[in-house]
Formats: structure tokens, sequence, C-alpha cells
């Protein structure tokens, strides 16, 4: 099959799917309460692609030469019946699941996710410091919790990653501890450079803690070397301990943005298609899907748009971009 290329020669491979907009954590870069208070609108159920409308689309992309599915909300786990959405994924042929979490429903979904056929989590997780963890997600949730999580997933035999948002002066004096704790478990961790998604969070660049300087701080004390990125795509510049008690990654996006290989495309919990995670507008599938249109006819209608995708936000990210209209993380998933 010929690959889908957009005009910068970028083929479309991963499909990052929003499940919900809503979530039980109310992260402060994320999700302020102030915002997301009682007062916030959510979208209503009616609102919402159906677990089979999901799969379906899945399937066109996946003709279309999508091999990884990546199931993201808000928090996914929250939305019933998550499990159903992965057997109906699993259908389709030589496709690979993974889902992004904050974990706290891991411990309870662990064991139906995987027996569905889930292959990998990426469990969220900012600090092993149980005060400064309950402060970012702000509902007070306690870090054991989310370690039981990653257990659970483990014990069902899910492959894990956890990743680390970093944010000045909430968490970057707890780096060396969330290394260490990870550290010679079979776990990726990723720290993740605070990115201006959005406009709730208030993002200023001085929040923001550049990879190099993550690097540097954990090379100081256990020595580090880059290792070499295994596609074209991942988000993730990773390194390896010297001493052998495996990898980390940094995912650079404000610094050392990574826009020339991005073969995702992301659909949000009501079916609009965003070719960036930066892109305001997505392309409403939802509304064709209703009408009845086929699988071809939903693959014409990707094919046309990724065909003229020019998005490169991140490369082209100053202080005019980051105060253009932006859609929420809560939204699109990350
Ligand atoms: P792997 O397949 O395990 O490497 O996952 P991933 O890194 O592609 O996805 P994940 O959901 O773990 O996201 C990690 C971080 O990277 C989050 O902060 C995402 O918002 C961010 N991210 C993922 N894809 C993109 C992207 O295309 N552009 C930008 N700017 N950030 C991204
Ligand atoms: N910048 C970087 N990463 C973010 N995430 C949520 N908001 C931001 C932000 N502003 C992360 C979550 C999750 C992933 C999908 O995106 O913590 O790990
Ligand atoms: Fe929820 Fe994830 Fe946003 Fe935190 S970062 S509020 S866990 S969606
Ligand atoms: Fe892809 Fe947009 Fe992220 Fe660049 S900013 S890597 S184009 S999603």
């Amino acid at each position: 099959m010929e690959p889908l290329l957009d005009t910068l020669n970028r083929p479309l491979e991963t499909l990052r799917i929003s499940i919900t907009d809503r979530c039980n954590f109310r992260c402060v870069y994320c999700m302020p309460k102030e915002v997301y208070g009682r007062d916030h609108v959510f979208l209503e159920r009616r609102e919402l692609l159906s677990l089979e409308e999901i799969a379906r689309v899945a399937g066109v992309f996946a003709g279309l030469g999508v091999r990884v599915v990546r199931i993201t909300g808000g928090e996914p786990l929250v939305r019933r019946n998550v499990e159903h959405l992965v057997e109906l994924l699993r259908e389709i042929p030589s496709l690979e699941i993974a889902l992004t979490t904050n974990g706290t429903l891991l411990p309870q979904k662990a064991e139906a996710l995987a027996h569905a056929g889930l292959d990998r989590v990426t469990v969220s997780l900012d600090s092993v410091d149980d005060a400064a963890f309950r402060a970012l997600n702000d509902v007070d949730f306690p870090v054991q919790r989310v370690l039981d999580g990653i257990d659970a997933a483990a014990a069902a035999g899910l492959r894990v990653k956890v990743n680390a948002v970093v944010k000045r002066g909430a968490n970057d004096d707890g780096i060396i501890a969330l290394a260490d704790h990870f550290r010679g478990t079979p776990h990726t961790l990723r720290f993740i450079e605070y990115m201006d998604v959005g406009h709730t969070n208030g993002w200023r660049l001085d929040d923001v803690v550049s990879a190099e300087e993550i690097v540097r701080t954990l090379d100081a004390v256990w020595p580090l070397d880059p290792v070499e990125p295994a596609r074209a795509d991942e988000t993730a510049r990773r390194f390896s301990y010297r001493d052998g008690a495996g990898e980390i990654g940094v995912i650079a996006s404000v610094t050392q943005p990574f826009c020339g290989g991005c073969s995702r495309a992301r659909l949000s919990a009501e079916g609009r298609l965003h070719t960036c995670l930066f892109a305001l507008k997505g392309h409403d599938l939802r509304a064709p899907l209703r009408l009845g249109a086929g699988d071809e006819e939903l693959a014409e209608l990707i094919r046309g748009i990724w065909g003229r995708r020019t998005d490169r936000y991140s490369e082209l990210r100053t202080a005019e971009t980051s105060a253009l209209p932006k859609v929420e993380m809560s939204y699109i998933g990350g």
C-alpha cells in the first residue's frame, strides 16, 4: 500500500482517540478548578461517538496506514466499558493498541483491559512525593494508589511507560526522586516539557523546565548515554543509564520540536479530526458517519484532509502563536 503523505511528506501512522473530555483529576496545568468547576459544560453523551462508531472510524484509518491507536481523554477509564472498545479495536488486523491514563482506575480495570487485548499503557505521574502529587492533581488523590495502578497494569501483563510533566516550582525538585523510583524497573519514565496547550492553564515560558536541564540534572547523579531513535516519529528522545538501570526519555516539544516526523492524527470524543495538537478546529467526521457514509467515502474524506496537512505548530511557536486560540488538552487528549 502506498503511504498516505501530507504536504511535508509525513505519513499517517498513529491515531490518538479521545473518548471523553471528563476527568477525575483537576491537574493544575490541564484542568484548573477555576475553569473546570461545577459550571463547566462537558460534552453530552449523544455528542460522543459510540464505541462502535469509534471502532469503525479506526478501521478506516487502519486502511489508510495507521498502525498504532492510542486511547486518551480527559481520563479514558472514566468512560463506561472501555474494555469493549479495546475488544472492537483488537478485531482490526495488526494494530498496536495503547492507552494514556492517570492510573487511578487501573487497579480495577487493568486485568479486563489486558484480557480485551490492550498492548500497553502510559500512566501520567508527575511526582512520587505524596504532598506534591496531591497538590498537582488538586483533588487530594494519594500517590500510592497510582503506584498500585502501575503495579496492577504490570501484573496484568501490560507494558508500562510513565509520563511526568515538569512545571517549574510545582515538581521540578522531584525529578531525581521520580527517576530513582523507576530506575531498575522495566517501566520507562519520560519527562515532558510543560506545553502551551489550550488557554486555561495560564502557561508561561518561565514555567517550562527544558529537557536539557532535566537531562543535565539526571546525568549529574547517574551518567546517561543517548539512545538512537527507533522510529522517525518518536516524541521522546531516549537515554540509557550507563550503569544498566534502564532508560529514560525527555519530550521536548517546546525547546526541541519534533514536527518533522509527526505522523499523528487526533480524533476528538465528538468525532472531529485534528491534524495537530494545536489545531483549533477539527474536521467533522461524525456528521458523514451518522448520515450513512460508507468506509470508502470516509477514507476519501480523510485522504483529502491529510493530503492538505501543513501543521508544524511547535516549530513555528512564538510569543504570538502561543496567544492564538487553541483546543484544550482535556478535549483532545495530548
Ligand atoms: P509513545 O507511543 O509511547 O511514545 O507515546 P507518545 O509519547 O506518542 O504519547 P503520550 O500520550 O505518552 O504523550 C506524551 C507527551 O507528548 C504528552 O505531553 C503529549 O501531549 C505529547 N505529545 C504526543 N504527541 C505529540 C505531538 O504530536 N506533538 C506535541 N507537541 N506533543 C505531543
Ligand atoms: N504540557 C505537557 N504535557 C501535558 N499533559 C497534559 N497537559 C500538558 C501540558 N500542558 C500530559 C499529561 C499526559 C499526556 C497525555 O499529556 O500529563 O501524560
Ligand atoms: Fe486529567 Fe490528565 Fe488533564 Fe490531569 S493531565 S486533569 S489526569 S486529563
Ligand atoms: Fe505534530 Fe502539531 Fe505536535 Fe508538531 S505540534 S509534532 S505537527 S501535533
